[in-house]
């Protein structure tokens, strides 16, 4: 199984599944990342792992679908047969949901459908909830909206801020996405 990876910042989450895939020997390889900003460090983390690197400025073309026509040639030129987002910060839209259906996959900083969009961190903190935590989910036309497929709680307790709430998350995120990409590798290679 070839898989992609579309990110548009830091690429913690694809340092986590690019560790793990390297560790564990597994019927699918991380065949490429993906960024829409150019500068995205996630970018310089894949030149590190030697995962082969792309980028698209949106900006390049005339509107949102024909950005997502290159996008969609260029995974299928790849034989892509999974795309994992992590941090890649803009919708999805129709003509990549129609080519992979059930076939992209998300992950959340929050315990959705509570606090969805953004800033799911920050709005649970501001909230003053006592749990948060992480979410992978199938994509579909919505935000933060397609069916969940794994959810891991995260405590806030009173001594927590901000700072510490998203070590928090993005540690169990690392653990969590890796652990659901195998499974959905495993179940699909039967
Ligand atoms: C993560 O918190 C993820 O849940 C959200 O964007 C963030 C990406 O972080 N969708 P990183 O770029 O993987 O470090």
């Amino acid at each position: 199984m070839r898989i992609a990876v579309l990110a548009s910042g830091n690429g913690s989450n694809f340092a986590a599944l690019a560790d793990f895939f390297q560790k564990e020997k597994l019927p699918a390889e991380i065949a490429l990342v993906f960024s829409d900003k150019k500068d995205a460090f996630v970018l310089k983390r894949a030149e590190k792992f030697n995962v082969p690197t792309f980028h698209l400025a949106p900006k390049d073309f005339a509107d949102k679908k024909a950005y997502e026509t290159a996008l969609l040639a260029l995974l299928q030129r790849e034989k892509i047969d999974l795309i994992v987002l992590a941090g890649y910060m803009r919708i999805i839209g129709e003509g990549l949901l129609t080519a992979f259906p059930k076939k992209i996959i998300n992950i959340h900083p929050s315990l959705l459908p509570a606090f969805p969009g953004l800033h799911g961190i920050k709005d649970a903190y501001d909230y003053g909830v006592k749990v948060t935590g992480v979410t992978v989910h199938y994509i579909d036309a919505g935000v933060d909206t397609g069916p969940i497929i794994a959810q891991a709680p995260v405590s806030i307790a009173p001594e927590d801020d901000l700072t510490t709430l998203e070590a928090k998350i993005h540690q169990v995120e690392h653990q969590l996405y890796p652990e659901v990409l195998k499974k959905i590798v495993m179940s699909k290679g039967k």
